[in-house]
């Protein structure tokens, strides 16, 4: 597998700084408060697990399965494959994902999250492609910018594939091919 990759673009130790540094600033802004983290699957793992080892706060998690995605392409719908098992209302919400790209998926997921009666909701990603930005929405949390070049690794994959890498990568042309 790990022959596939042309160019690694976050590093293993890249990733450890940024959970760390995002750990620090979550753990600081929501000093008081019990905040619920909500991943969405897959692309949230193994992210959310590490960032929360750095989280020094009582918090609970869940986890959504929404989908906007066929392939390499945005296709723009998002569907709820998988809802949370928790009531969301009234609570201080961090929606953790892999990536912030076109943003349809995340805002989909923020406006979803308020109209059930969420008190806050703030959003913690691994990586943004600013470039690739079609929906009105920011992270609050990035852990590193990327280029608009398709990522695999560390949560990310293509086709189903490559989300146990331990570092995010590009792929050589072929495996596009084959
Ligand atoms: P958005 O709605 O376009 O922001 O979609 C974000 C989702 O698209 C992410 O959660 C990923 O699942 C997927 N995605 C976007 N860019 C990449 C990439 O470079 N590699 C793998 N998945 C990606
Ligand atoms: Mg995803």
């Amino acid at each position: 597998m790990k022959n596939d990759i042309k160019k690694i673009s976050v590093s293993k130790e890249k990733i450890e700084e940024i959970l760390t540094k995002l750990g620090a600033q979550i753990t600081k802004d929501y000093e008081g408060r019990e905040p619920m983290f909500i991943g969405l699957l897959k692309g949230c793992n193994p992210f959310m697990v590490d960032l929360l080892k750095h989280v020094d706060l009582y918090c609970t998690l869940d986890y959504m399965d929404v989908s906007s995605y066929a392939g390499m392409k945005s296709t723009g719908n998002v569907r709820i494959n998988h809802d949370l098992s928790t009531n969301v209302e009234g609570k201080d919400i961090i929606v953790v994902d892999d990536i912030l790209d076109t943003g349809r998926t995340l805002n989909a997921v923020v406006q979803l999250l308020k109209a059930r009666g969420a008190k806050s909701v703030s959003l913690c990603v691994l990586l943004d492609k600013p470039e690739g930005r079609v929906a009105p929405i920011e992270a609050n949390y990035v852990g590193d910018l990327v280029p608009n070049e398709f990522v695999v690794g560390y949560g990310l994959d293509y086709n189903e594939k490559y989300r146990n890498l331990p570092y995010i990568g590009v792929l050589k042309e072929e495996v596009y091919s084959k």
